[in-house]
């Protein structure tokens, strides 16, 4: 289920094509409030209100100064749409979603790949206002074979933003996304806030929000309840923020998997605190492919204040990943791991290894430290930590107990 990540860095240039901007944006243009109901969207839910949209981001994309597309409460049906820049004499650019937006459920309507709502290639754009962009992803969830199948088709993730600079999402709801509700790719300085994200825990794939090849990040005061993994941070990432975060169901804040494909860049400078995960399948992990094709690293990154409340496996390092049994034993991932630190994370564990620390037998994690790890099993009966290839600094109180 964690290949699928990989696939959307195959896809980053995807959306480079066709973004269908005009050259020559005309200065005389006014700037304003662009009303996607002026622009002939019939909120009705029912009939296609894309056309609608795209015009309406068409005009404040040429449009200049301070500039603002309105959507108001009602409820629109949309096709997969791509609001792209450049938009040279915008200043800002605020998308105020105060309605909700349906994704069509005719999965015959999206590219290869195509996400449903892509931002691409602006910069200053703000997306708030309360309103939902709603997935509809019930409907399609029984036709996503990625979990079985390693060459399975990806369904559209709902929200993408690609390639955007100084960019600012909050307040905003995503529901039941077809696939990942939010993917981060290739932007610069990029604030969450005030996220709300929601879909069953059985749904396949929905990643509360993914990203790779970002700098600049953070993501704070959200809520996520989802089928898969909260937040995945995937390869390419620095500076990377992650706090306030309420996480579950779901299986928690994961940076990986990483090593998989030659082009992967390394992770850097990543921070996940003051968050609780609350009933998933883990807590904050840290994975790698055991058979990696080449040379990366994952340097500096911080995991603390953290609560657990009923989860299976609070504290992972795993670089034994090695799905369709296809790694012989003398394979060793060659994603460096190195300053991880664990402090001040308490709470409840329902597995009994509540901390795994499997490294690389031919790269040892280094500078990896635990302070303050104080967790207590759900159920009856003592807990212990799992260590392969890894020396770990210990301080402060270390329940499980440290490997010997
Ligand atoms: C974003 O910033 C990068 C680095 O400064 C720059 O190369 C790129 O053109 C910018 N993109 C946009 C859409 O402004
Ligand atoms: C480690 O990451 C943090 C958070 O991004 C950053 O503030 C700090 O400067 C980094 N440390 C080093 C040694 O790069
Ligand atoms: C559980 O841990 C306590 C304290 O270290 C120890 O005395 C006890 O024997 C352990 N119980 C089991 C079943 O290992």
């Amino acid at each position: 289920m964690e290949i699928v990540k990989q696939m959307l860095l195959l896809l980053l240039c995807f959306p480079c094509h066709g973004m269908g901007t005009t050259a020559g944006s005309g200065k005389d243009k006014s700037s304003g409030t662009f009303d996607v109901k002026d622009f002939g969207a019939k909120a009705n839910g029912m009939s296609d209100d894309s056309k609608a949209f795209l015009a309406a981001w068409d005009a404040a994309c040429k449009s200049s100064g301070k500039v603002k597309i309105l959507v108001p409460s009602g409820t629109y049906l949309l096709n997969p749409v791509k609001f792209s820049g450049p938009c040279r004499d915008v200043q800002t650019l605020e998308f105020m979603l105060q309605g909700t937006l349906k994704a069509t459920t005719d999965l015959n309507k999206f590219g290869d790949g195509e996400g449903w709502v892509q931002f691409g290639r602006v910069d200053g754009l703000t997306v708030t206002g309360g309103g939902t962009f709603d997935g509809q992803g019930a409907v399609t969830w029984p036709y996503n074979k990625c979990p079985k199948e390693k060459n399975c088709k990806v369904l559209p993730t709902s929200v993408k933003f690609v390639n955007t600079n100084n960019t600012i999402v909050k307040d905003i709801t995503s529901l039941n996304s077809k696939f990942f509700h939010m993917a981060l790719l290739g932007c610069h300085n990029f604030k969450g806030s005030g996220i709300t994200i929601t879909a069953p825990a059985t749904s396949p794939n929905t990643d509360g929000i993914h990203m790779e090849g970002n700098s600049g990040v953070t993501i704070a005061s959200s809520k996520i309840r989802t089928g898969d993994d909260c937040v995945s941070i995937g390869h390419g990432n620095s500076f990377v923020t992650i706090s306030g975060i309420t996480c579950g169901p779901g299986r928690g804040i994961s940076v990986g998997s990483l090593g998989r494909y030659k082009d992967e860049e390394d992770v850097q400078n990543i921070v996940v605190k003051d968050s609780k995960l609350i009933g998933t399948m883990n807590g904050v992990r840290v994975k790698t492919w055991a058979n990696s094709p080449v040379k990366t690293s994952a340097i500096n990154m911080t995991f603390e204040n953290l609560v657990m409340r009923n989860v299976g496996n609070p504290i992972v390092i795993d670089q034994t990943y090695c799905p369709y049994d296809k790694c012989d034993n003398s394979a060793w991932s060659k994603v460096k791991l190195s300053d991880i630190h664990f402090r001040n994370i308490k709470g409840t564990t329902t597995s009994p290894v509540a901390v795994t620390l499997k490294c690389s037998k031919g790269m040892p994690c280094e500078k990896l430290s635990l302070h303050d790890v104080n967790l207590q099993h759900a159920g009856p009966g003592n807990i212990s930590s799992a260590c392969l290839n890894v020396k770990a600094e210990y301080s402060g109180t270390n329940n499980p107990p440290p490997c010997e």
